[in-house]
């Protein structure tokens, strides 16, 4: 597989897999994965609830955009972004972008299930309103879309494929 040549980006809604498939992808791929959320987590001791609940959602935007400076003095990589990071922070022009693109009644199923709390999911209504509101955003700032409906390892593959061409 010939190595990564920019950054590859994998933004979306949460739920939609960023983490598990950005993980596996860079597995394959041999090179480094960062998960935005889990890394800002990391510097600041503390969860991303936690900061969102004692420090504010500005804050957080703040220390992501501190990241995303950080992760460009860094060799190509695989990032799976917060579902708020492509949307409060530009992110065109800094490497592949790719959108994993999930119907809202999976992500619903997913997050449901899921014990990872997210502070912007408060209820249905609210959550299927912010689905809506990011979703042509999403896809607009994406070089590709790709149907991440389905299992990671499919989602990967389709990945892997598509990394030929870039
Ligand atoms: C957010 C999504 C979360 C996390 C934070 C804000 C958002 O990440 O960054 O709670 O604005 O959609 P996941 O997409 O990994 O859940």
């Amino acid at each position: 597989m010939p190595a990564l040549k920019a950054h590859t980006w994998l933004i979306g809604f949460m739920g939609s897999g960023k983490s598990s498939v950005g993980l596996l992808l860079a597995e394959k791929l041999c090179c480094r994965f960062i998960d935005t959320d889990a890394h800002i987590s990391q510097e600041v001791h503390l969860s991303v609830e936690a900061i969102f609940h004692t420090c504010g959602e500005s804050y957080f935007r703040e220390l992501e955009g501190k990241l995303i400076q950080q992760i460009c003095q860094l060799d190509p990589s695989i990032i799976a972004t917060g579902g708020g990071m492509p949307i409060f922070h530009p992110l065109q022009g800094l490497g592949t972008i790719i959108y994993l693109q999930v119907d809202f009644e999976v992500l619903l199923e997913r997050l449901e299930q899921d014990s990872h709390i997210r502070p912007l999911f408060k209820n249905t209504d609210q959550l299927y309103r912010l689905y809506q509101e990011r979703c042509p955003l999403y896809r607009a700032l994406a070089h590709h879309t790709t149907n991440a409906n389905q299992p990671v390892k499919k989602v990967v593959q389709e990945l892997l494929t598509l990394h030929l061409s870039y």
